[in-house]
């Protein structure tokens, strides 16, 4: 089976940091908002195992199906794993899975990934955190790959929790009965539609995770900030500061 070229898209995603600020609420100390560390070395040295050992085993997946090693953006993750200015550039899971985690991802919690990508964070949670986990991925190389990623991690018995990886517009899925909605930020060119279908359809009680790409300003959504608690994470690790992020409780 020929390996999709989704290299290709990941500038695409880049490219959109400049335009954040205009969507950043970017003052969430007004909102009643509280701030939060994690800085449990040893859990997030857990996670840290867990996550390389879980991008050898999608790497294996890729293989397997694909007979191609996986994209080379997931090596790239790992080589800047420790990156410079005391920055952690965190793409393979930890911060994200902290994140989740810290907003009560666990066994039989209810998981919606808006905009799944390849699944390499959702299959994470799934297997890692033991989540039933959904994802919604737009782009049909990427939700092909994620879906057979899924299969995968089934049928070799890789997963704690659920695993359904679907292809679809996250603005068009029914948001009710998920506990946690987890969005990679910058990953919709529509923020004010997707807030507005959060507003709407997220439970009460419900966490709204943004998992915070580069901008530490602000995390955009501020409407749902005023009807919300918001928490705001960063993780730390031997003196380093993970990309982290915000959790957006639902009042
Ligand atoms: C930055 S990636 C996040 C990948 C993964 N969730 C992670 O945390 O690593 C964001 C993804 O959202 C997808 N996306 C953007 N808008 C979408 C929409 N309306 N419905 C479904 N997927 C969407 C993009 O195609 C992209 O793959």
């Amino acid at each position: 089976m020929m390996a999709p070229n989704l290299r290709r898209k990941i500038p695409q995603i880049q490219s959109e940091a400049a335009s954040i600020d205009l969507m950043g609420a970017g003052a969430p100390g007004r909102l009643g908002s509280q701030r939060i560390i994690i800085d449990d070395d040893k859990l997030l040295k857990q996670l840290e195992t867990e996550c390389r050992r879980h991008l050898a085993l999608y790497d294996r997946f890729y293989t397997e199906t694909y007979g191609a090693r996986s994209p080379a953006h997931l090596e790239k993750f790992i080589q800047n794993a420790k990156a410079e200015k005391g920055t952690f550039w965190d793409s393979f899971g930890v911060a994200s899975l902290a994140l989740l985690k810290e907003a009560g991802a666990g066994r039989g919690v209810r998981v919606l990934s808006l905009g799944s990508g390849i699944g390499t964070v959702e299959t994470a949670a799934a297997r890692i955190l033991g989540a039933d986990v959904t994802g919604i991925e737009y782009d049909r190389d990427y939700a092909t790959v994620a879906k057979r990623a899924a299969d995968w991690f089934k049928a070799n018995g890789l997963t704690e929790g659920g695993l359904n990886l679907l292809q679809g517009d996250f603005l068009e899925h029914d948001l009710k009965g998920y506990d946690i909605l987890y969005y990679f930020q910058l990953g919709t060119s529509d923020p004010k539609a997707l807030e507005e279908k959060v507003l709407r359809g997220l439970k009460k009680g419900g966490r709204f995770v943004v998992y915070q790409y580069e901008n530490r300003k602000g995390y955009g959504f501020p409407k749902l900030a005023e009807k919300s608690n918001l928490t705001k994470v960063d993780v730390k690790e031997g003196g380093l500061t993970l990309h982290a992020g915000a959790i957006f409780t639902h009042k």
